[in-house]
């Protein structure tokens, strides 16, 4: 059966002693609070404290994954950071495709194809995010992106490959609002997606993939929206940044 997963997307926060506090406060968490086995927890810090994170994460339960990384092997990049740098730091995963880089720095479907091929190539688990904005979820068209999304970035792939993908919903609307989608909305979603690995990949393959959901995700309502058949864990924001929140949310299923 497919793993319950936890992740923590620090986004753009933290200097390096909150990030070593923060590093440290779950590790506290962790020693007092045993996970599930079947729960794997992830943190994501930005790329200058990867090398601290999993130092720590080496004595710990926990893997780290980064937030970005180049759609380029390597070379004359300025500022990029390459799968395969990810890849000799022992890094376990890598977000892909947030809606905050599709908005801000012009990150496509097509761009999320690449770099999940890079991720692929180096070893690397890709969590790629897919979700709609509030003006689609208004015109009822939440359906038809997602499903553009899940097919331009990830129906290349094989099967064997598609096996290492984990997917993160994450409604745009519910990004940092404060404003979560309701279990039902979620379970809707992260079923339509199923149904779309099931159609394309066959049942089996459809059933062990982790879809994750995101977007005002915390201890309040973890638990109800993890409830749902096909929501395997929370891609978090604005509560992994507090440790005994988010390890809260991990012991929520
Ligand atoms: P928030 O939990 O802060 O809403 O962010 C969700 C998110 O974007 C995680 O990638």
């Amino acid at each position: 059966m497919r793993k319950h997963i936890v992740a923590g997307n620090w986004k753009m926060n933290c200097t390096f002693n909150e990030a070593d506090d923060l590093i440290n406060g779950i590790m506290e968490q962790l020693e007092q609070k045993e996970l599930p086995r079947d729960t794997k927890l992830i943190v994501c810090p930005p790329f200058p404290y990867l090398e601290m994170t999993t130092d720590y994460a080496n004595d710990s339960y926990f893997m780290v994954g980064a937030q970005n990384v180049s759609d380029q092997e390597k070379g004359a990049y300025t500022g990029e950071v390459s799968a395969e740098m990810l890849e000799s730091m022992e890094l376990d995963y890598c977000i892909v495709g947030h809606s905050e880089r599709r908005a801000y720095y012009g990150e496509t479907n097509k761009t999320v194809a690449a770099k999940v091929d890079q991720l692929l190539k180096h070893g690397l688990k890709p969590i790629v995010c897919v979700g709609e904005v509030l003006e689609e979820r208004e015109a009822n068209r939440q359906f038809e992106v997602v499903k553009q999304q899940v097919e331009e970035g990830l129906f290349h792939l094989s099967a064997e490959q598609m096996k290492e993908v984990v997917i993160a919903y994450e409604p745009v609307w519910a990004i940092g609002t404060g404003k979560t989608a309701t279990p039902e909305q979620a379970q809707e979603i992260h079923h339509y997606i199923r149904t779309l690995l099931t159609e394309k990949y066959g049942k089996e393959l459809a059933e062990e993939i982790s879809i994750l959901y995101g977007g005002s995700c915390k201890p309040s309502n973890a638990k109800e929206l993890f409830a749902n058949t096909d929501v395997d864990g929370g891609l978090i924001g604005g509560a992994s940044l507090k440790a005994e929140d988010f390890i809260a949310i991990a012991l929520s299923f």
